[in-house]
This record gives structure tokens, C-alpha cells and sequence, in this order.
């Protein structure tokens, strides 16, 4: 049996067909809202259940005490912002009670928002909890100074999903890998995040966290990322050929996350963790400074914060030390596993692992399958997407 959903139930925002057919032409005639793709990737999530126990975005209760605490107003644990943020001027024209459309920037309408709030808030604030930092060179807290000053909060409808076609094989909603799991018999599941192609350290920990459970999901999020972050059409091109020549396909599945990345290091972990409770997974690996960017975070912020709320979660936590190939031992360890001293530690930071990529060289093979290489090697030839 898979995980329980967090807050015991499996959120579903989305109507039968013949509903949806008149919510759709409805919408046409509704005030609308044009939302970004990391709004609009929340709508989503919130639609199909990944971000259950949410219904909408949230109303200040739920942020005030989200931010300041880490709970939804009823107690659940719940670690960042949900919100959808709108402009002074949108926010006057919009009266609490109504429903509005969603649009994305294409124009398309995603869903719709029974408005139940309107309130403002604290920038400094969310960003120094959420975030630990009120530094606009971080690109979370940037996006918080970038947005409207109101938020609006209620329910939400998700009338359309957008379109995930280039990766038509691996998107699954959380009810369908649940369905998968259990199809598959598989009890325990693990879930791995991951913004990055996949380099030997990433499959190290993940192969040794299967050796501990039935099955891997391998969840790469693919939603908006920082602009020096490898595209996520080249990284899942990585995680198909390693899947192929390293993997033991039964033990596997491939299924794309279709959030925004926050980089909000610790309580971004404990979000992560709860949305792969929602896609089943009875286990999740945070390994060195998840979800992090530059020094803001300590390697080991992540599982320390995570491990407070840990039980609560109902989710199992595999933390993982910084793992590297030592050439003495001649296999992947750690501070854990190795005595040996550093220089024999095979350590490539980003920009060198970048450098050597755009010139078409490969990684060494203790820090990266050379058909992953050749892939990123590829992807930095071709203009992005
Ligand atoms: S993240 O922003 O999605 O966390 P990344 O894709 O690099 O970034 O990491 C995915 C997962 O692997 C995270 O749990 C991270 O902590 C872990 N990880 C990445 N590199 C290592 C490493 N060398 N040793 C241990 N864990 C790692």
C-alpha cells in the first residue's frame, strides 16, 4: 500500500468532463488574472493533489502561520507560501466573493479562483523566514520582490493542465503513481529530487537507498529554474540514458515533478518531502545542501530541519553525508564510509564541470557516466529551450 496523502486525503480540483465543458465556457466571461508558469505550476499542483492537503492558494490564516511556523492553520505541517500574488490595481478591481479566470501568459485560461481574500504582506518578512536571507542576489527571495503586494487567496479550479507534451512519456498525476505503485507491487517506494543531470554522487545515493526499499522514483522537477540551471528537456534526455545503462528497469520509474524551483534550501526539503508523500512514496532522500543555492544554506541544514518534523511528516527521511568516488577505495563514499584523506577525493565544482562540457570534453568518469556527458555535452551545443 503507498503513503498516505499528507492530511489524509488525495486533493482532486478538477471536474468530470461534462462539468468542465461548461466551467470552461464560463471562465470565458470571468475577470481574469494572467499568471506566471511558477503560478501557474502551482494551480497545477494544487489541482491534481501534489499539493494536497491544499485547495487553492492560501488565505493569510494559512501564510501568516505557514511562514512564521511551518503549519497550515489546522495544524498540518506546511513549509512555504502557496500564494497568488497580484498587483495593487488588479486587487481593486476584484471583489472578494467572486470567481475569477486564470490565465497563463499564452493566453490559455488554466482554472478559475473562488476569491475569499485579499490581504497584503510582509516581503522582508517572508523572505526572511521562508528563505533565511532578505539578499535580492537570492533568486527565491528576487522572485518575492519582483511580484504584486497583494496576495489572493481561495479555492481554485484547475481547468486545464499545461502542456507537458515534451515529456508526454513521463508525466503522471499523483493518483496515477499511485495506481503504478501499487500496480507494480511495490511497497516502499522512494522518492529523489532533483533539479541536476544526474552525476555518480546523485545515483550513488540513490542505488543505496533502493537497495533499502521495493522501488525509485525518480522525480526531476522540470518547472521554471534559474537561468544557469541546465534545461530540463537536456536532463531528462541524462536521466533516460543512465536509466538505461546503469538501472534495473523494474526498480525504476521516471516520472517528471512540474513545480518551480525555490531554492529555498531546508524548507523547500520538507516541501519536496510532503509532495512525494502525495505521489505515494513511503520514503525521501535529502542528501548535501538540498535544494540550495550559493553559501546560503549549511550542508546539512536540510536534513537538520527536516528531522525536527520528521515523524509528524509520515514520511521516511534517507539523509544522505556528501558522497564523492575516492580513488583509494575505487567506489563512491563518504565522510562516513572513507578514511581517506581529500586528495583523493574526486571533487568538480559547477563552473569546471560547465567549462569542460563546453568544450566538449567529458567529466571524469568517477564523477559522471560518460553517456551522461555526451548528452550534456550535446544539450550545450544546441540553443535552449
Ligand atoms: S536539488 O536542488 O534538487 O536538491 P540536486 O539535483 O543537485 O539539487 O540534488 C538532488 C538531491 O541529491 C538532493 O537531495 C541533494 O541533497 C542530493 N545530492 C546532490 N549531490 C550530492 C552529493 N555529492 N552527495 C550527497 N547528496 C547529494
Amino acid at each position: 500500500m503507498t503513503n498516505q496523502p499528507h492530511g489524509g486525503k488525495l486533493v482532486n480540483r478538477e471536474l468530470s468532463k461534462q462539468e468542465k465543458e461548461k466551467a470552461v465556457e464560463n471562465a470565458k466571461s470571468l475577470k481574469q488574472i494572467t499568471a506566471n508558469p511558477w503560478v501557474i505550476s502551482d494551480l497545477e499542483l494544487i489541482g491534481i493533489g501534489g499539493f494536497s492537503p491544499l485547495e487553492g492558494f492560501m488565505g493569510q490564516k494559512d501564510y501568516e502561520r505557514v511562514v512564521k511556523e511551518l503549519r497550515l492553520s489546522d495544524g498540518n505541517i506546511w513549509s512555504i507560501p502557496i500564494t497568488l500574488p497580484v498587483t495593487e490595481d488588479q486587487a481593486e478591481e476584484i471583489e472578494t466573493g467572486e470567481e475569477v479566470a486564470l490565465a497563463g501568459e499564452d493566453g490559455v485560461i488554466y482554472g478559475t479562483i473562488q476569491v475569499e481574500e485579499k490581504y497584503t504582506y510582509d516581503k522582508e518578512l517572508e523572505a526572511q523566514y521562508v528563505y533565511g536571507t532578505i539578499e535580492e542576489a537570492h533568486p527565491g527571495v528576487k522572485k518575492i520582490y519582483d511580484k504584486g503586494n497583494v496576495y489572493i487567496g481561495g479555492p481554485i479550479t484547475l481547468l486545464n493542465r499545461p502542456d507537458h507534451s515534451r515529456f508526454e512519456d513521463y508525466y503522471m498525476d499523483p493518483a496515477e503513481t499511485r495506481q503504478m505503485f501499487d500496480d507494480l507491487g511495490w511497497k516502499t517506494i522512494v522518492g529523489f529530487q532533483t533539479r541536476n543531470p544526474v552525476h555518480r554522487a546523485h545515483e550513488h545515493i540513490q542505488k543505496t537507498a533502493l537497495e533499502a526499499v521495493d522501488g525509485l522514483l525518480l522525480n526531476p522537477l522540470v518547472g521554471e529554474t534559474k537561468s544557469d540551471d541546465i534545461p530540463a528537456d537536456v536532463r531528462m534526455e541524462s536521466y533516460e540514458v543512465i536509466l538505461k545503462n546503469y538501472y534495473v528497469d523494474d526498480r525504476v520509474r521516471l516520472v517528471i515533478y512540474p513545480a518551480a524551483m525555490r531554492y529555498a534550501g531546508p524548507r523547500e526539503a520538507i516541501l519536496h518531502a510532503i509532495v512525494r508523500k502525495n505521489y505515494g512514496c513511503t520514503h525521501f532522500i535529502v542528501g548535501r545542501d538540498h535544494a540550495g543555492v550559493g553559501d546560503y544554506y549549511g550542508t546539512y541544514d536540510a536534513q537538520d530541519l527536516i528531522a525536527e518534523y520528521e515523524e509528524e511528516l509520515g514520511i521516511n527521511i534517507f539523509k544522505f553525508e556528501h558522497a564523492f568516488y575516492c580513488t583509494v577505495c575505487e567506489n563512491m563514499a563518504s565522510a562516513k564510509t572513507c578514511p581517506h584523506d581529500k586528495e583523493n577525493h574526486v571533487h568538480l565544482s559547477g563552473t569546471k564541470v560547465r567549462e569542460l562540457l563546453r568544450n566538449g570534453e567529458r567529466p571524469p568518469k568517477e564523477f559522471s557516466r560518460p553517456e551522461v556527458a555526451d548528452v550534456l555535452i550535446k544539450g550545450m551545443k544546441q540553443p535552449t529551450s
